[in-house]
């Protein structure tokens, strides 16, 4: 006998309560506890879960041999670099972003190449009528695709609809905030549904080697909507990234079970679709104007990828108690720390001046290597002198002011080369080691950056 008793769920980090209180104790998310009908009594507590009966499970060894080849690659090559090199079977990958990034767009092309190259693809919309999806396939010419479509929101529709005939090779469920299991008293898009449905379908991948896509909303604050716990059930999480009024994409792995994180995509959005944009840096660095103060191209890498980045600043004088200190792109902690350095460390004060810091092309970057590019453009504003253009520079700064080595310096200065830069600002101490052909500026401390830059306040 089903019967339904209340709790009461942490709608932001799936945290249970018997009572209701106003703040969560787990995530501290105030106003964020709503009262969920639970579904208790026997086997039926699961959903998705067909036979009261139990089987013994199969145990096997590392060594034993697996039935299908367990990846293959969907033909969107930027996909597959970020996912680790392709699919795996059996696995479960979420996509989170911004509405209206390309999340479906990405994944209809995916779908789309995967069923040309004969794996059978079914796309499961609880966001758009079939009708709408077709439409949209139509104009980025898709049409051919033997791919199956369907808009649903029942889950237990959805599993008896994949369940029928061979297994498909890929399901997409797009999105998972709109998927809602009868078993469940609560609207989708809750704690208790996502979970829910996330759980069955993820069963049900792993049951008959079925590729899983999820696709995930994302909140205000830039978490998946819903649970945390949706990222710890599932195998990869994929951020798909970008800013309004830019036409690139990133797809990033923030999670993967089965290869490196870190690792991106980058696309381009076009009036027909996604684009595969094969070499980033070239297209980051296409908007460049004429030598202007206050920029300087930052040799970063991404995961295993090179990636030059122009970096800008403004710096202007202001009468005000408070500069201003404004960030787009970086962390702004970080550009505190490094406009405190080249204060503290080399005497070049930036208290009376308003320092705005912006990373071109919408790219959002992590990486303390970006220090010395950062220190060398606000230099540059400071002194309204534009550095060569031909110049970039990388390497992480210190409290104490020294500037320290980054990983791989001989991959950055190898893009550099092969996008046609000519001189390097690096960190001192030990040579890159690689052979290349930009003159390498080996800075030990930012109180011989004036110097080496050639500038004079
Ligand atoms: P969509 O894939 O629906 O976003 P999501 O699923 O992440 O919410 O993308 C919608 C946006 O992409 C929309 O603003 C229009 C734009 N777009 C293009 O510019 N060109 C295209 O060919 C397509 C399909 C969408
Ligand atoms: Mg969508």
């Amino acid at each position: 006998m089903v019967k339904a008793a209340v709790r009461y769920v942490c709608q932001s980090c799936g945290e249970v309560y018997a009572k209701w209180q106003g703040q969560c104790t787990s995530c501290n998310e105030w106003n964020s506890i709503s009262q969920e009908a639970e579904v208790t009594g026997g086997h039926k507590s699961a959903v998705g879960a067909r036979s009261p009966k139990t089987n013994v499970v199969t145990l096997s060894t590392l060594a034993d041999e697996t039935e299908n080849a367990p990846r293959f690659t969907t033909g969107v090559a930027e996909l597959d670099r970020t996912l680790g090199g392709g699919l795996v079977r059996g696995s479960a990958t979420l996509i989170g972003g911004d509405p209206g990034i390309g999340k479906s767009t990405l994944l209809l092309q995916a779908a789309a190449k995967l069923s040309l190259s004969g794996k059978r693809v079914v796309y499961i919309s609880g966001e758009e009528a079939v009708g709408q999806v077709r439409l949209r396939g139509q104009r980025m010419g898709l049409s051919d695709a033997p791919l199956a479509l369907g808009a649903a929101t029942n889950l237990n529709d959805i599993l008896a609809t994949i369940d029928t005939g061979p297994a498909p090779d890929v399901v997409i469920i797009d999105s998972i905030q709109t998927m809602f299991a009868d078993e469940i008293d609560a609207a989708p898009g809750t704690v208790s549904q996502v979970r829910a449905s996330a759980q069955a379908l993820i069963r049900f991948a792993k049951a008959r080697s079925t590729a899983l896509f999820l696709v995930g909303h994302v909140t205000k604050d830039g978490q998946i909507a819903g649970p945390r716990v949706l990222e710890h059930m599932v195998d990869t999480v994929l951020y798909f990234e970008g800013e309004r009024g830019h036409q690139f994409r990133i797809l990033r792995g923030v999670k993967n079970r089965f290869g490196p994180t870190d690792e991106i995509g980058v696309f381009e959005m076009t009036g027909g679709g996604l684009n595969e944009v094969a070499n980033p840096s070239a297209l980051f660095l296409s908007e460049r104007e004429a030598d202007v103060p206050g920029t300087c191209v930052f040799a970063g890498l991404e995961g295993t990828r090179p990636l030059l980045v122009e970096i800008q600043a403004l710096v202007s004088p202001t009468p005000a108690a408070n500069p201003r200190r404004t960030v787009v792109g970086w962390d702004s902690g970080r550009l505190a720390m490094v406009l405190a350095v080249l204060d503290a460390r080399a005497g070049l004060g930036f208290g009376n001046h308003d320092v705005y810091l912006n990373i071109a092309g919408g790219l959002k970057i992590g990486e303390p290597a970006a220090d010395l590019a950062v220190a060398v453009a606000l230099l540059s504003s400071l002194t309204d002198t534009a550095i060569p253009r031909a110049t970039i520079a990388f390497g992480e700064i210190a409290l104490s002011g020294e500037v320290h080595g980054v990983p791989q310096p001989g991959l950055r200065l190898k893009e550099a080369a092969k996008l046609g830069f000519e001189a390097s600002l690096i960190p001192g101490g030990k040579s890159s080691g690689a052979p290349c052909t930009l003159t390498q500026n080996q800075i030990g401390h930012v109180t011989g950056l004036l110097d080496a830059l050639g500038l004079s306040l």
